[in-house]
């Protein structure tokens, strides 16, 4: 029994992260694309969610995985700790299906309602209902072990993510990202999944093998 859950969880990962094979080769992390306008200033693209709206700062969304086989990100505690802090995808398997968690795209600045352009800093952060003892564990961070997991704190800039856009077609979606962690002073790395205890978490992983995200409006 055990075991054939092991082997559908890890036919859902393969399909939750299938559509990258055909379109890695055409885009690199490395090289946003610029829009120069008139006046030579650079204007990098907004981030769009699914109504076709850009990211602000500091509004709530649901970041979720457009594959089959993929699912919304929530925050969950998998090791009895004190404080959640595992950053895990829902899949389409009774108990692990689910809504996910809000978060918001935030900065160490006061600009609350900017829009969010590809390849620019942002900070993600849980929006949810949190314990006093938690309040410090909400800010998403990637750990020793490459996990996404939350902890971070906004400003550090080891916990900066980017957002570059692809050009992958799903059916019934639209504007389908990629998701970096870009810590100083070292290349970015994309954000993919991996199957552990039954979990599905968000690790950083080379670039052809990251995960597609799209944001919904929370
Ligand atoms: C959360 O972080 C703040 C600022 O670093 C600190 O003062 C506070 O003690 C922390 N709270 C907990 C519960 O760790």
């Amino acid at each position: 029994m055990k075991k054939s859950i092991n082997n559908i969880l890890s036919l859902l990962l393969v399909l939750s992260s299938l559509s990258f094979v055909a379109f890695s080769e055409s885009f690199s992390s490395e090289n946003p694309i610029v829009l120069p306008t008139s006046d030579d200033n650079i204007i990098l693209p907004e981030i769009y969610d699914q109504d076709d709206d850009p990211i602000r700062i500091g509004m709530t969304y649901i970041i979720m995985n457009p594959n089959i086989g993929g699912g919304a990100v929530y925050l969950d505690n998998i090791g009895h700790l004190k404080c959640p802090n595992a950053v895990l995808q829902h899949v389409p398997v009774p108990g692990l299906m689910g809504d996910g968690t809000a978060v918001m795209f935030v900065r160490d600045k006061s600009d609350e309602g900017e829009v969010v352009r590809v390849m620019t800093v942002v900070y993600i952060k849980f929006f949810v209902e949190t314990t006093p003892l938690c309040v410090n564990e909400t800010v998403w961070k990637v750990n020793d072990e490459k996990f996404v997991v939350t902890g971070g704190k906004v400003g550090n800039e080891n916990d900066i993510f980017k957002i570059m856009t692809t050009d992958i077609v799903i059916r019934g979606y639209k504007n389908i990202y990629k998701l970096l962690h870009c810590p100083a002073y070292v290349k970015c790395n994309a954000i993919g999944g991996s199957l552990k205890n039954e979990h599905f978490r968000l690790v950083t992983v080379d670039d052809q093998h990251f995960v597609p995200f799209v944001f919904i409006k929370a």
